[in-house]
């Protein structure tokens, strides 16, 4: 096998099999990619779901917030992602803008990022995304809910805060996320991402459930955990206390280019060995 490939003997992940791995009380694993050549990488590794994030605004594109990503850029993550075909479940995220104005909007948003090579959607927030959730469940769209700390949220909560600390009602109140929670599953989302919560709320909503949670920051009870790339592989600016840092990919790439840059410069590259005759 080419390194980089994914493994020919190796299942394809399905929607399906997401229910099936409940069932088993097999933890998924989830991280996030936006171009093929980490594609190819994270789905060698057997990760079961790669999520295009709209972490991508951040991460790729060096914003704040994910708020300014839009649809064509996560057609284009969603594509190069899907030209590595990996055997992980390919998860297009819906930015912030492509679903909210209607269900018309969030169906044909879908649209685009399934016809890109996702082959489901994620959208953020509860009760009031039910009916959305449901209108693209419709049309054979199968969706992720995300609950929580939703980052598209940021100007309501006032920044990438915890929520569900408090009781209550409210927006990013406890008991609201156990009822956003039991929406998004009613409107036939097939799985929910639950993001900075206290670990209590995010094992009770587990427990309330019978689609599998995605926890991020969110504790060891949910029934498989999603991170973002960057911060497992130290390439981010930023360290998260909810976020494992699992290798210093940082230094590897500085200190390899740091060695070109001195070989370029004392002539020791290029040797003739690396030219033509
Ligand atoms: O965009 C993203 O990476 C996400 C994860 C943080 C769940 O939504």
């Amino acid at each position: 096998m080419i390194a980089g490939q994914s493994s020919p003997e190796r299942r394809k992940v399905t929607v399906p099999d997401l229910a099936r791995f409940q069932e088993e009380g097999r933890r998924i694993a989830m991280i996030t990619a936006y171009d093929a050549t980490f594609a190819r990488l994270v789905d060698r590794a057997g990760v079961d779901m790669i999520l295009v994030g709209d972490s991508a605004a951040t991460v790729i594109q060096g914003e704040r917030t994910t708020i300014p990503a839009d649809l064509a850029e996560m057609e284009y993550h969603v594509r190069c992602v899907a030209r590595a075909h990996p055997r992980a479940l390919i998860v297009g995220d819906l930015p912030f803008g492509s679903y909210q104005v209607s269900s018309e909007q969030a169906i044909a948003s879908s649209i685009a990022l399934i016809k890109s090579g996702a082959e489901a959607v994620k959208l953020e927030g509860g009760i009031t995304m039910a009916e959305t959730i449901a209108a693209i469940t419709r049309c054979d769209i199968p969706v992720i809910g995300h609950i929580g700390l939703t980052p598209q949220s940021f100007h309501r909560m006032g920044g990438h805060r915890v929520q569900g600390r408090q009781a209550g009602l409210e927006a990013g109140g406890r008991d609201r996320l156990l009822q956003d929670a039991g929406a998004v599953e009613a409107a036939g989302a097939c799985a929910v991402v639950i993001e900075g919560v206290p670990h209590d709320l995010a094992t009770e909503i587990t427990e309330k459930l019978t689609i599998p949670t995605i926890g991020i920051g969110a504790g060891p009870g949910c029934s498989g955990q999603v991170l973002v790339l960057h911060d497992v592989l130290g390439l981010s600016e930023c360290r998260y206390r909810f976020a494992k840092q699992y290798a210093d990919v940082a230094s590897i790439v500085v200190d390899a280019t740091r060695t070109y840059v001195d070989e370029v410069r004392d002539g020791a590259w290029p040797d003739l060995e690396h030219s033509f005759s």
